[in-house]
């Protein structure tokens, strides 16, 4: 961030804490501590829960409340009143798959930091325009992959993405190898079906094989 804020934490910590994050999409309550735990057991500590389900608010605060030391975001955050929302939560920091002006001033008036959503240069210019320099890049495979974020970093050398969408253990590579690249989003490590079965051991396996995969990138 190019302008003072009061954010508890910067984008760029985020980013540093690990390669992968998991991208969330938890219809259960109960299921919100076992899936956070078996991610946790995976290697990964920063969470991305989506506002996709109608029990998103009440998981972020399931995990923020009984697993502390875990980083617990809100995905999927889109306007100021959903944004206060998730910092009423919990939620350490906040993901837009886009971007609104008033979005991103109301996040810099906050504690909890924004990572926008990009998917063009102008958006991406209006965030730089507004003191952002992190940003979520979505949806990554879609609008040009890693190709277009390598294109990129001419223009804006000093802006760092998270790319999301379409993005698994078989091509996180392409993006992780790209100097402006700090970590990339996905949800393939919570399979539905293994949810459904409250196989927790299988998120484990899946996030340990990932976080070792993508060791060779970083
Ligand atoms: C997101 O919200 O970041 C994406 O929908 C995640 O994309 P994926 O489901 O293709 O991993």
């Amino acid at each position: 961030m190019t302008v003072t804020t009061n954010w508890q934490t910067q984008p760029q910590e985020i980013f540093a804490m690990g390669p992968i994050v998991p991208v969330l999409v938890i219809e259960n309550i109960e299921d919100a501590v076992p899936i956070a735990n078996a991610l946790i057991a995976g290697g990964i500590n920063v969470l991305e829960v989506t506002l996709r389900t109608d029990n998103a608010l009440q998981v972020i605060s399931e995990i923020a409340s009984k697993i502390p030391s875990a980083m617990v975001g809100a995905g999927t955050v889109t306007n100021p009143e959903t944004f206060q929302q998730v910092v009423d939560a919990g939620a350490k920091f906040a993901i837009s798959p886009g971007l609104t002006k008033e979005l991103l001033e109301a996040a810099k008036a906050s504690t909890v930091p924004l990572i926008p959503g990009i998917a063009s240069i102008s958006e991406l210019m209006t965030g730089i325009d507004c003191g952002y320099d992190h940003f979520k890049f979505f949806p990554a495979e879609a609008i040009g992959g890693a190709k277009a974020i390598k294109s990129i970093s001419g223009p804006f050398p000093n802006i760092t993405f998270c790319p999301t969408g379409g993005i698994n253990q078989d091509n996180m590579g392409n993006y992780l190898s790209l100097k402006n690249v700090a970590c990339i989003g996905g949800s393939w490590l919570v399979p539905d079906d293994a949810v459904a079965n409250k196989d927790w051991h299988r998120i484990t396996e899946i996030t340990k094989a990932a976080v070792e995969a993508s060791k060779q990138f970083v």
